[in-house]
């Protein structure tokens, strides 16, 4: 029970794949937010891990700010209802936001975020995801920096969760069924 890799299926990504993903899309986001001043908004808490290593590679300035957005409790599934557990401390009127996320996996979450961000009258509200499950999809997201697409298991770490457990995983694994089941 203590050995947390054991309860994995199969290791997704390896933190190597990870860093080098998140240093390619930072080398793409200095570009573009060049001279923006750009918000980093993560999504309390899978978005922890990303944010710490993407903001970490970019060599342009960076304001970072959190929420907490909750579509689901300790389950397996989202529910679609998203409520506000934390907002931002930044006004974001007239700023440049890039929202920070794990994962999209029916895409509700950061549907909902995005034009919460939009109607608040930030100047562009874009996405960074590390993940994004294709066949979860219910909403279209349009994720403009994006890590992998992974299939549509139960995956965690990277601050990834199941029950707030594997969070601290270095990597990104399938979780073993036995395990939810
Ligand atoms: C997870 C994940 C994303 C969201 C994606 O967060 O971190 O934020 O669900 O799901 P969706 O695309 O179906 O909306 P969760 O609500 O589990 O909170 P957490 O980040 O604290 O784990
Ligand atoms: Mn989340
Ligand atoms: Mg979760």
């Amino acid at each position: 029970a203590h050995d947390i890799d054991g309860q994995l299926t199969e290791m997704l990504l390896s933190e190597e794949d990870i860093h080098a993903k998140l240093a390619e899309l930072a080398r793409v986001i200095e570009i573009d937010y060049a001279d923006k001043n750009v918000l980093l908004v993560g999504v309390l808490k899978g978005a922890v891990m990303v944010m710490a290593d993407l903001v970490r590679e970019l060599r342009i300035h960076a304001n970072m700010d959190w929420m907490a957005v909750s579509s689901y409790g300790s389950g397996t599934q989202s529910s679609g209802v998203v409520r506000i557990l934390k907002d931002l401390d930044t006004d974001v009127t007239g700023r440049h936001v890039l929202i920070v996320e794990d994962i999209i996996d029916s895409g509700l979450t950061l549907s909902w975020l995005q034009s919460n961000l939009v109607t608040r009258g930030a100047a562009s509200v874009e996405i960074c995801a590390l993940l994004r499950k294709p066949d979860a999809a219910k909403v279209a997201v349009d994720v403009k920096y994006l890590g992998f697409d992974i299939p549509n298991q139960f995956v965690v770490g990277y601050g990834l969760d199941y029950a707030e457990k594997y969070r601290n995983l270095r990597g990104v694994g399938i979780l073993a069924p036995h395990v939810y089941s």
